[in-house]
């Protein structure tokens, strides 16, 4: 297998831990825009290459010996950026690889990591890949856009496109007690019963590794087993560290979106998840569950 992951940040990276311990014969490419995480990608592959996938000459090198391409793009850097900058990175870079798409006659497969952002409000309900996406904002406009010219290419002979809609992740790096501790007997506004939707970054890895393995296609949520509301999850995250809950205002946010994100086409395909629910230990979130 000639693999490229495209964007190697966090998902990108725990793919290619994956691949060397599950694929040691792959011939892996990683894609950096940044010529300073050169040392960091290099012992996780055969080749790292300098790419900014909107840029048709440098994507052509990173994909023209593939048959595997994952694309795991994010704006760069900590900052939020804009609907602009967002276009950018996502838009730019997917046009790019559909115009290049008739030239990759190698590519077969392509893993896209999209987001459940795309979905809307459903006050508390389920939603699951069939329910019409329906973007909250520009952000979320743009990866369904996205998405749209992933889903064109499906339509190209011989190429299968699996879009797999992570939810929030979290994992090494990323861990929720860091992410809360700040917010410790502080009064937030809400009413903090709106669920979330999470998935630990070994599933979004381990989801893209058996996407590549399996061939799978079409729209996928890749989310543990128990979306949460979002008062249980922090007073879960508080307490276990023994800090003080957060007070919330009470008045219901406006404009939330509220929904709980189905993942049974992710368990239909087989796929176990590692990290089934978010704080770990059921016993924890049962204290304060809400009805
Ligand atoms: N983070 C979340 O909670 C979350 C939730 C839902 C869905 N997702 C989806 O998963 C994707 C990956 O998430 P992540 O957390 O792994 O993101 P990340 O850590 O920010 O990594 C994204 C990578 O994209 C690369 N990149 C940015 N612009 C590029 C360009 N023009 N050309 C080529 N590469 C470019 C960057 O490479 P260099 O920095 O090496 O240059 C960066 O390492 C997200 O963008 C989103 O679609 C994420």
């Amino acid at each position: 297998m000639r693999l490229t992951i495209v964007g190697c940040g966090y998902v990108g990276m725990a793919l290619a831990r994956e691949l060397r311990r599950h694929h040691s014969q792959a011939q892996l490419t990683l894609t950096t825009t940044s010529e300073e995480r050169r040392g960091e990608l290099e012992p996780l592959a055969e080749r790292v290459l300098i790419c900014n996938a909107s840029k048709t000459d440098e994507l052509y090198k990173a994909l023209i010996d593939a048959d595997v391409a994952v694309v795991c793009l994010g704006p760069k850097g900590d900052r939020q950026v804009d609907a602009e900058g967002y276009r950018q990175t996502f838009l730019d870079s997917l046009n790019c690889l559909q115009q290049l798409l008739p030239k990759l006659p190698k590519l077969k497969q392509i893993s896209y990591t999209s987001s459940c952002s795309v979905y809307g409000n459903a006050d508390g309900g389920w939603v699951d890949e069939t329910t019409p996406a329906q973007p909250r904002d520009e952000h979320s406009a743009v990866l369904l856009d996205a998405e749209q010219l992933l889903q064109d290419a499906a339509a190209i002979p011989k190429k299968r496109v699996c879009i797999l809609r992570l939810a929030a992740l979290h994992g090494p790096g990323r861990d929720l007690d860091q992410r809360f501790q700040g917010l410790a007997g502080q009064t937030r506004a809400g009413d903090g019963q709106g669920f979330t939707n999470w998935i630990h970054v070994a599933d979004a890895a381990g989801a893209l590794l058996r996407s590549i393995e399996e061939g799978w296609s079409g729209v996928v949520n890749v989310v543990n087993d128990e979306p949460i509301r979002l008062a249980d999850l922090v007073d879960g995250v508080l307490r276990r560290q023994g800090l003080a809950a957060i007070q919330w205002s009470g008045a219901t946010k406006q404009g939330g979106c509220n929904r709980r994100i189905s993942n049974h086409r992710l368990k239909a395909l087989g796929y176990e998840l590692r990290q089934p629910t978010i704080l770990g230990q059921r016993g924890v979130l049962e204290v304060s569950q809400v009805p």
